[in-house]
């Protein structure tokens, strides 16, 4: 590698798993290192950049940071592809992807220039396990970062163990037995919990890869987490006989917040950048001010759930019959394909919905989370939608879709007790009953725990938290290190 002036800054890059919700937390951790001196590659993909262009929110490849800077490269698929539903996890074929990484960072002497360090450090997806053998190759630091939480990674850590112990396959059809072989979970986790994609064939290609994928992070120098201590502790302290230098900074969303603020660059109310792949619609937060407090139940699937129309429906009569007040997401590619939504849409639905619901493509979430009228959300348990909720104190009906998902709604209602968990089914009668619980029958108890459980997370994020003082090791950390 070239000689640099030695008083450059450490020089990072950041490969996220190129969709929404992988991309929102690595930016949040971008600019976090950013405003402590950091240079930062970001490397997106060529899909990603464009939304994020379309709509302004990263203005000539920098966000709040000059010392923040935009690569691009292929994600492997043809722009046309879906990118959503299961098909999210044909994105970044390691075949395809791989090489092409290797070419760029060879091609720029692993992005030295007159102003940049070559790379000093790698924060990798953990499950893009291929750039750890880059990096050994190269002698390059790295860590890996799971946008997930630590409850859903452990579980997937495990897999290897749950199929040692012939928990996997499923044998029978009984959802609801409890899986013994994930340490620090015998008590409550359920075959039903499982990120397994449901595999009842040990060769599901799914299935191997979460066998191997996260053993491969073993060999990381650390691993960063977008979580709290007092959230997993429990679970954290099993990760730790397994990785010894685990870094936990969430939520991440509210950390740059608070960051920004102690360097003040902004308020500490202020908004930081959107990073949204869907234009936001504000008029929500308008009709959310002629709403009660905390009388509106948020309903939002994240971006890569799809639907089929008869879920749909039964989703939508449950939100009407239930008589509660409703702010729906749902994105213009909601619907698995060639369903046809539009034609069958019933009075009565209508009817309820012009009296007490509101629907938008894509909102600002983190806003309508904070805001004094929503007082639910009905969600799919992605991990960044968890932690906003949790962080804004808003209690949660948890319809899992896939992966991390499944874990994570059986912690919110088992352990956290901050909601419900409706994972496997959305029967209109369900649908009604549990947002009437949540809403009204159970309002007091999950909001009490909600409110205890925001403080912990504002406690942790703010100057003498857990994730404020493992920020502040994790940036020492990163320039102690020598290529
Ligand atoms: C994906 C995976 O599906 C999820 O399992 C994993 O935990 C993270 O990556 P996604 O399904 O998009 O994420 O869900 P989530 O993690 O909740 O992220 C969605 C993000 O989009 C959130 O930060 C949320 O604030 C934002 N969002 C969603 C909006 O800003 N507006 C909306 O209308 C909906």
């Amino acid at each position: 590698m070239d000689h640099q002036p030695a008083t450059l800054p450490p020089h990072i890059l950041l490969f996220p798993f190129p969709i929404q919700g992988h991309v929102k937390p690595t930016l949040n951790l971008a600019e976090l290192l950013c405003l402590h001196g950091l240079h930062v590659t970001i490397l997106i993909s060529e899909y990603c950049r464009t939304r994020l262009l379309r709509l302004g929110n990263v203005q000539s490849g920098t966000l709040l940071h000059p010392a923040l800077c935009f690569k691009t490269i292929s994600d492997g698929l043809p722009e046309d592809h879906p990118r959503v539903g299961m098909r999210v996890m044909e994105v970044t074929p390691p075949n395809i992807v791989g090489p092409l990484f290797r070419e760029l960072m060879t091609s720029t002497n692993c992005l030295g220039s007159e102003t940049r360090k070559p790379l000093t450090c790698i924060i990798a997806d953990a499950i893009l396990s291929f750039l750890g053998d880059f990096a050994i190759e190269k002698g390059i630091p790295f860590i890996y970062f799971p946008s997930i939480s630590a409850c859903s990674y452990w579980t997937s850590f495990c897999i290897p163990q749950v199929i040692e112990a012939d928990e996997i396959p499923l044998k029978g059809n009984d959802m609801d037995l409890l899986v013994k072989s994930v340490p620090g979970m015998e008590g409550f986790l359920r075959r039903r919990d499982l990120p397994i994609f449901r595999a009842d064939d040990i060769n599901d290609p799914k299935l191997q890869f979460l066998k191997t994928e996260c053993r491969k992070n073993l060999v990381a120098h650390a691993l960063i987490m977008n979580t709290f201590d007092d959230l997993e502790e429990s679970i954290l302290s099993q990760m730790h006989t397994h990785f010894p230098n685990i870094y936990t900074i969430g939520p991440l969303h509210v950390h740059l917040r608070i960051r920004l603020a102690v360097a003040e660059m902004i308020s500490s109310s202020t908004s930081t950048t959107s990073v949204s792949f869907w234009e936001e619609d504000r008029k929500c937060l308008t009709w959310l001010d002629s709403q009660p407090s905390k009388s509106v139940i948020y309903v939002s699937f994240g971006s890569i759930t799809v639907m089929t129309r008869e879920q749909h429906m039964d989703f939508w009569y449950g939100l009407v019959n239930s008589g509660q007040r409703f702010l729906w997401v749902i994105r213009p590619d909601f619907f698995a394909s060639g369903e046809d939504v539009e034609s069958q849409i019933l009075t009565e639905l209508e009817e309820g919905t012009r009296k007490r619901g509101f629907m938008v493509g894509w909102a600002p979430q983190e806003e309508v989370l904070a805001h004094p009228a929503t007082g639910g959300f009905l969600t799919h348990s992605g991990w960044n939608s968890s932690m906003e909720s949790i962080t804004a104190g808003v209690p949660m009906i948890c319809w899992s879709y896939f992966a991390d998902q499944m874990v994570n709604s059986r912690l919110v209602s088992e352990v956290w007790k901050l909601g419900l968990d409706m994972k496997d089914t959305c029967d209109r009668v369900v649908v009604e009953k549990m947002v009437r619980d949540l809403m009204e029958v159970r309002k007091d108890e999950f909001q009490q725990r909600a409110d205890q459980m925001a403080k912990k997370a504002k406690r942790a994020v703010s100057e003498g938290g857990s994730s404020y003082f493992n920020l502040d090791r994790l940036i020492q950390g990163i320039k102690s290190m020598i290529v």
